[in-house]
């Protein structure tokens, strides 16, 4: 990615959340007034990130990488990898992942007119300091395209022969501070054909040269798990892989999870709904809420999120089922919940299965907790 871009977004602010009013204030509210306080409740619910446990433990991990990477001599270091199904939230996490090791990392740093952070690199010369770069793969994306990839997250121009921009990216990383370059959508990579093996010779090269200096790739893509660049021997051997899945909730302690998500975005939206109460969400209508989007936290904040803007329009001020029925989410969505409402239908290969009773789980205990952890 650009630099300027990265940068404005490492350093951009999340929308405020709105000041919460009570019934009686939304009833003296003008029209205009109203329109204005619900359009700033979607502006903010569009840009609610959900944080759940398994994302901590995703972070720990990446941390353990990164102070293992930081002690070990120099030459080729470990690599962490982010898998998981499209649309689960891998960009999401590792793009707020990088925003705040990027702001960490720049604290107390020189900056430049531009109000760019910047270091020295001797009397006379200083550079645009990169601590963290983000990258996507374009698809079919071989080493050409890498390296330019690379140097495009300095603005530099990526002509010339492909040996040259190698040393060219190697450069720039190491002259612009670079400690950690993550690259998105690595399934992407072009590594399925006769010239794919370059492709990862190139990432473990890359690795390599970039380790003289302390610097840490981190991969993310959809379903690598099994993918050629996860078996390949030498990446495999200094690599961890963690992954990122939908909720589930076939057992007890997953529905509880699931629960625990969204007692976290009830917390959230209760005080701009204020006929709602505890329990509206993660305990009335937690398993509806998994039904309409089989776990996924994007599909999980959209709806939420459009049921407050239309509990506020309607002036219920509270969330039922019937909001929830109103919206449409996306297609996987939509098909996957399709297929899940009609389970005798279901053709004998799928391993779809909806909870059949959300009220009690198999071992014949509730499920919905009063407190989830
Ligand atoms: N933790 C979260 N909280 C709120 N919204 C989320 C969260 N994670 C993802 N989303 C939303 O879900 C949608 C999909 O997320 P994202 O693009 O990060 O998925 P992905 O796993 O990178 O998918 P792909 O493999 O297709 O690139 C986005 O609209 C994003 O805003
Ligand atoms: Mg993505």
């Amino acid at each position: 990615m650009d630099p300027q871009l990265w940068h404005d977004y490492c350093t951009s602010v999340d929308a405020a959340d709105p000041v919460p009013l009570s019934l009686r204030q939304w009833k003296r509210l003008s029209q205009v007034e109203r329109r204005m306080h619900i359009d700033g409740l979607q502006r903010w619910i569009s840009q609610l990130f959900i944080e759940t446990e398994e994302m901590k433990g995703v972070t720990d991990a990446i941390a353990n990488t990164l102070r293992r990477n930081k002690d070990s001599p120099p030459g080729a270091k470990e690599i962490f990898a982010l898998s998981g199904p499209n649309a689960v939230g891998k960009s999401t996490f590792m793009m707020r992942w990088g925003r705040e090791r990027y702001l960490q990392m720049i604290t107390g740093a020189a900056t430049d007119e531009r109000g760019r952070t910047v270091m020295k690199l001797d009397d006379d010369c200083e550079a645009d300091l990169c601590p963290v770069t983000w990258t996507h793969i374009p698809a079919r994306a071989a080493v050409k395209v890498v390296n330019q990839l690379i140097l495009g997250c300095y603005g530099l121009p990526g002509d010339g022969d492909v040996g040259q921009l190698t040393t060219n990216a190697v450069r720039a990383a190491r002259r612009h501070g670079t400690q950690i370059l993550i690259f998105d959508d690595v399934h992407l990579l072009y590594t399925d054909w006769k010239g794919g093996r370059f492709v990862l010779d190139h990432i473990k090269h890359i690795n390599t040269e970039l380790g003289y200096t302390g610097t840490t790739l981190v991969l993310v893509g959809a379903n690598i798990e099994d993918s050629v660049l996860v078996r390949d021997p030498q990446i495999a051997g200094r690599l961890t892989l963690k992954p990122l899945a939908p909720y589930q909730v076939h057992t007890i302690d997953e529905r509880r999870a699931w629960q625990g998500v969204v007692r976290q975005l009830e917390e959230r939206v209760l005080p701009h709904l204020p006929a709602g109460e505890p329990g509206m969400l993660f305990l009335e209508l937690a398993g509806e809420l998994w039904l309409r989007t089989q776990g996924f936290l994007g599909d999980l904040k959209t709806l939420v999120g459009e049921a407050v803007v239309a509990a506020s329009e309607d002036g219920t001020h509270r969330i039922v089922r019937e909001h929830l029925n109103r919206i449409e989410l996306c297609a996987r969505a939509e098909g996957t919940r399709r297929e899940l409402a009609q389970p005798r239908r279901r053709s004998a290969r799928s391993t779809r299965t909806a909870p059949d009773d959300w009220g009690s789980a198999p071992d014949g205990q509730s499920a919905v907790s009063q407190t989830p952890q």
